[in-house]
């Protein structure tokens, strides 16, 4: 029979984690802490927009296979296996906080405690090296009164997806490491992908420290390749004729390098990186070891949206009193997650200079309504939100932004100024209005040498 699925934790990794499995016929029970959150998803509202995630949803809940509970007891005592996918934040001083993964571990545990069977845990959540070992098999060990690997397995199985394309991430990964306690737990989560999948995804099994620090190790090179790209964009915008696209592009053909991640912009956000990064120079301050590269990725990412604010002067001069507009909020396209999107700093840093700031993002306005609260103005389209404007900023790469015509700036603006912090735009078709993108020298026109 297949196994029974319990997911802890049901954010953007967790829900779709278990309506993935739901979709494939597992039964799954999906349990939160937060009460609204299994409310609206028992009625099939998700609070969380991703491409096929309400479509997956629906058919969850349609096949009765997906069961949203806050019961803890209930989700663990009625599976065989447990993903534990709760949030692990950053303390003040930019170090893990695992609170969730220590009281989700304790309501495992609790519930292990009268279950006859052999349960296997495996936690997806983001931890620094050893927690696993550290904190969620002591505490388990504790509040069941088990000893980890004769009464219950654990394994450490980092997720990779990226939001945006959650869904598709999930059903197609490009590989699975598995971390684990022992050969049993290992082969049993093994066992489970393969059924899951019907095809052979490349796996790596490994011990649990070794799984937790290759989902580090592999955001901060990720988060370098940005940084990396951003540095020589800055250094493009010296050259009157040079432009970073072709210049990353060409060193991407390099099958030693990669194109991914080498696309210069205002910098990376969203729920991963910063805190990853964060957590990983706390981790190595702790170990007394220095890790320069990540500094060195984390200074350039946190003075690059401003580039945006620096272009947007040299474009019309003082932003003081002058509207204007910022298209996408979100931290990237296709999703509504503005955790420490780059829009947030560009806003504040615009307010601060007494600018009219009037925003829109297909998806994340919400979001930033509980941001900015009545600070700035909120559009209902791209249209709106640069009609009447002094500068219009291009923060999130939007596909719908495309359809902004050149005409439509010069018609709708006051005065017709883009800043293309995402390089989304065609610049040969902005020669008759100013506009400036990221990496690009200033005499550059067209895009090509
Ligand atoms: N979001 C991503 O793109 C992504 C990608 C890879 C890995 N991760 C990692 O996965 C983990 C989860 O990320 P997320 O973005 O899904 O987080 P999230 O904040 O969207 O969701 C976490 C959920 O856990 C719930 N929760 C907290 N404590 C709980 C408890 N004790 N019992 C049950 N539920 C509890 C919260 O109510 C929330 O719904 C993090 O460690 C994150 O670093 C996230």
């Amino acid at each position: 029979m297949r196994p029974r699925i319990s997911v802890i934790g049901l954010g953007y990794v967790g829900l779709c984690t278990a309506v993935c499995f739901a979709s494939k016929g597992f039964h799954v029970y999906g349990m939160d802490v937060d009460v609204e959150r299994i409310n609206s998803l028992s009625q099939g509202r998700s609070r969380t927009y991703e491409p096929q995630l309400q479509h997956h949803l629906n058919k969850a809940l349609k096949t009765h296979l997906f069961q949203p509970t806050v019961d803890s007891e209930l989700a663990v005592e009625k599976s065989d296996v447990t993903f534990v996918s709760v949030g692990t934040p950053s303390l003040e001083d930019g170090s893990i906080d695992l609170t969730y993964v220590k009281q989700s571990s304790a309501a495992i545990g609790a519930s292990l405690k009268n279950k006859p069977k052999w349960h296997l845990v495996v936690v997806r959540s983001t931890v620094v090296p050893t927690t696993c070992d550290s904190v969620v098999k002591p505490v388990i060990e504790e509040t069941s009164g088990k000893p980890c690997g004769p009464e219950w397995g654990l394994c450490m199985n980092p997720e990779f997806l990226r939001e945006g394309s959650a869904i598709y991430d999930t059903l197609c990964p490009d590989r699975i490491i598995i971390g684990e306690y022992d050969e049993r737990s290992g082969s049993a989560l093994d066992n489970l992908y393969r059924s899951f999948f019907h095809r052979k995804i490349p796996t790596k099994r490994m011990s649990m420290v070794n799984a937790e620090l290759v989902k580090y190790a592999n955001n901060a090179f990720l988060a370098m390749k940005v940084s990396f790209a951003n540095m020589t964009a800055n250094l493009c915008e010296t050259l009157p004729t040079a432009d970073v696209g072709v210049v990353t592009s060409a060193i991407g053909l390099d099958k030693r390098i990669g194109q991914g991640f080498l696309r210069a912009g205002l910098g990376y956000g969203g729920s991963c990186f910063p805190k990853d990064i964060k957590a990983l120079t706390a981790f190595g301050r702790e170990k007394n070891i220095d890790l320069p590269l990540v500094h060195a990725t984390v200074e350039i990412n946190e003075k690059q949206p401003f580039r945006s604010i620096d272009l947007a002067e040299k474009l019309i001069g003082s932003l003081s009193g002058k509207r204007i507009s910022v298209l996408g909020l979100a931290f990237k396209p296709d999703t509504d997650d503005m955790r420490e999107a780059v829009s947030i700093p560009i806003i504040k840093d615009l307010l601060q200079r007494h600018a009219n700031v009037v925003v829109y993002d297909p998806k994340a306005i919400a979001q930033a309504r509980r941001i900015f609260e009545g600070s700035i103005t909120y559009a209902e389209s791209a249209v709106e939100c640069i009609r009447g404007s002094d500068v219009c900023i291009l923060v999130t790469e939007w596909e719908s932004f495309k359809d902004l015509k050149p005409k439509e700036f010069a018609k709708l603006m006051k005065h017709p100024a883009i800043v293309d912090g995402r390089r989304l735009l065609d610049p040969s078709q902005f020669s008759r209005v100013k506009y400036a993108s990221v990496g690009l020298g200033s005499n550059h026109k067209t895009g090509t040498p």
